[in-house]
This record gives structure tokens, sequence and C-alpha cells, in this order.
């Protein structure tokens, strides 16, 4: 008798993801296969991490050899995969981040940079963008503006003070002196892939620099080529004094990364900030076989070529199907807006062999791994033009 798989995790799983029906056993590249054997393209790519494609062959290898080795290595040791890889990341990162804390996923990269923040600047308040994400911990709730994750939890602790994202005359009236940092993404992801105004992120980098005031950038959904750039803040010239990263750092492991500049870091003391995996062998040797993968295969170049490509193309669909509202993005961080719900749009991409998601009730991403190939980019296209053309206004 078959077990009934999805029945075992609505029995026991707590109940916090939106679910979809399908079971994906297995993975290579930008596709992935179900236990039925059906196979999509996945535009989900576990929301962002398998960025390098599924079981990208660098990291598999990387894994197999560091697992045979060593699989725990606490930090309090030194440890030779994890200052391989540090030596790597630090020579990529964006100009004067020398210091870097190791942490597990973004939500904790962003708790490291608050505490980072209020250690170097001795101030307490962060300002936050309306309509950001930054996750669910408690710290990173705090200055994550959706009411719907927010309001079951509060009340919050009392740090945030939100601004309109794309706005600086707003950010200029909230830099008060009580200040101790910025924490903007660079698009916003889980709002709806938004791309702010040009020259923003440079004026809100001029804005920081001017009051003393610190800028993170949370580059955990942006970062490492998913825009086309190693760093979504290179299009605009802008450097952080901290910075977030996390989702597919580590070819799908899990992994979060908070940069900071030195005289930043170094405000942070022994016991301060630590946690038990933060730096582990196995996590470092497959983030650094991710880089090699991300500077050494053409994956940026692959993300700009094919990304621009489908951009122009998702482009074509609000002349053409009026459900369509806009569409926006960069690199392979995409998104179609709808003039209504998309979880019909979503369940009839799965038939017809994509998988995409959720970015706000009426907006659908496009997250694909940087490995998507123009045949597979044809093959989304084609599919959620067949979808669109049955969504009914
Ligand atoms: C910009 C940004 N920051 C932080 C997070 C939180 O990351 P995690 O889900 O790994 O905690 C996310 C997740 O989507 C994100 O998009």
């Amino acid at each position: 008798m078959k077990v009934d798989l999805k029945a075992i995790e609505d029995a026991h799983l707590a109940p916090t993801y939106q679910k979809f029906p399908v079971t994906i056993v297995r993975g290579r590249g930008a596709k992935v296969w179900d236990d039925e054997g059906k196979e999509y393209i996945d535009c989900v790519a576990g929301y962002g991490a398998a960025l390098v494609g599924h079981c990208n062959p660098r990291v598999v290898e990387a894994i197999k050899r560091q697992c045979e080795k060593l699989i725990a290595c606490h930090g309090s040791l030194y440890n030779d995969a994890r200052a391989e890889y540090l030596d790597k990341l630090v020579k990529v990162l964006p100009k004067g981040l020398t210091k870097v804390y190791f942490c597990n996923s973004g939500a904790e990269a962003v708790e490291a940079a608050i505490k980072i923040a209020w250690k170097a600047t001795g101030k307490r308040v962060i300002v936050s963008m309306m309509r950001g994400y930054h996750g669910k911990t408690l710290g990173a709730l705090t200055l994550t503006w959706g009411q719907k994750y927010r309001e079951p939890f509060e009340p919050l602790p009392s740090f945030s003070r939100f601004v309109p994202y794309g706005n600086v005359d707003r950010l200029r009236e909230a830099l008060k002196d009580d200040v101790a940092a910025v924490i903007v993404e660079p698009i916003q992801g889980e709002s709806g892939v938004i791309v702010p105004p040009n020259d923003y992120l440079k004026q809100v980098r001029e804005e920081c620099t001017q009051r003393g005031v610190l800028l993170i950038i949370d580059e955990v959904q942006t970062g490492f080529g998913r825009t086309g750039r190693l760093w979504a803040c290179e299009h605009w010239g802008v450097e952080p004094d901290i910075m977030c990263l996390a989702k597919g750092v580590a070819g799908g492991l899990p992994m979060g990364v908070t940069a900071a500049r030195e005289d930043v870091m170094s405000k942070l003391k022994v016991g301060e900030h630590t946690t038990t995996f933060g730096g582990n062998p196995l996590a470092c040797a497959a983030a650094s076989a991710t880089l090699d993968s991300i500077l050494l295969d053409g994956l940026l170049e692959n993300c700009r070529t094919v990304g621009n490509y489908m951009l122009s193309e998702l482009q074509k669909l609000k002349r053409d199907f009026k459900v369509v509202r806009d569409v926006r993005g960069m690199g392979f961080m995409l998104a179609v807006e709808l003039r209504s719900d998309i979880r019909g749009a979503l369940l009839s991409l799965i038939s017809e062999g994509v998988l995409a998601a959720y970015s706000g009730r009426t907006v659908i991403r496009f997250l694909p791994p940087l490995c998507m190939s123009m045949n597979e980019a044809h093959v989304v296209l084609r599919a959620l033009r067949k979808v669109l053309s049955n969504v009914e206004l």
C-alpha cells in the first residue's frame, strides 16, 4: 500500500505553511520531480534557496567530500572549511565589509544585524520600510511591515520606525538622534517584488552617512546573483555598513551571513552573540562550492540574459491579458501582478508543470535557479500564457 505522504505532513507539521498539493522528491538544475514522476520547472526553488540549481554538481561533490571528513565544529575551534569559505567570501563582499558572522537563516542574519547596530551605536531605533520583510523571529518581525504577521504577536518590541519605501523625504524626517540604523531591501521581495526609484538607494546611503546612521542592506533574497549582479546594491553603486545574506548562500543548505565593516562588528564582544551551528563545516563547504558555481559557471550572465528576455516577454502579457495589472523585476526575481487572487493561477501552473510562488495575494513571483535555460524559460512563458487565458476577471 502506498504511504500517503501528504497526510503525514498534514497530521504532524505545525500548520503554518500554505500548502500546495505536490510532493517533490527529486531535483536537478531548474527542474524538480514529484512522487509520481511528473516534471516541473521550479520557479519557487526553495523560495530562492536552490539558487545555483537543485543538486548543483559542485555543491553535491563538496558536501560529499566534507561529510566524510567533518560535519560539526563549533565556532570556538578553528576549521579549514570555514576559513577557506571566509577567505573566498570577503574577497567578493561589497567594499569595506571585512567581518562576517555566520548563522542559519535570513531571520537570524537580521537578528545579528540588529544587535551589531545597537552595540556599534549605543542607540536602539531601527528605521525600516513599509511593506518590507525581514523574517519572523521576534526581532526581525519587529522590522517586518506585514500586519498579518505582526498582529497575532503584539505587543512587539518598540524599536522600529517605519517609513514609506522609495520616499527619501520621509526617511530624512525619521532619522532623529535615537536612530542606530536603517534597514532596507534593494528590491522588496515578499511584498510584491517592488523595485525602488532609480536614485533611491544612493540617497538612502547619503542620508545615513550624513546623519551617522548605519545602513543595513538586507540581501537575503536579492544576494548572490539573484538580480543578475552578485549583490543587488551594485546596480545602484551603493555599499552598506552591514549586509544580511541567506537563502541561496549554501546551495540549499541552511545558512545565514551577517557581514559588517570592521569598526562596526568589532564592538561585539566574546559571548555576546553566538549560535551552535554558525560556520558549520558542511554548510561552509557547500557555500564555497556555491560561490564557485556563481562565479565560474556563467550563472550571472545566464541570469541577466534569460532574465531580461523573460521580463520583456512578461511585459507583453500586460498588453495581451486584461487580468495582468503589472509586470516587474530584475534578473531572476520577476513578478506578474494580477487584478485578482492568484491561488487558482498557481494551481493551474502546477498542472502545466511550473512551480511559482506567492508574493502577496495578487502577485505571481518567479525565483528560478540562476541556471534556468532559455528553453526552460520558454516552457514557463507558454504555461503562463495558457493559464492566464483561462483566468476570469
Ligand atoms: C529580504 C528578506 N529578509 C529576511 C528573510 C527571512 O529569511 P528566512 O526565511 O530564512 O528566515 C527573507 C525571507 O524571505 C527575505 O526575503
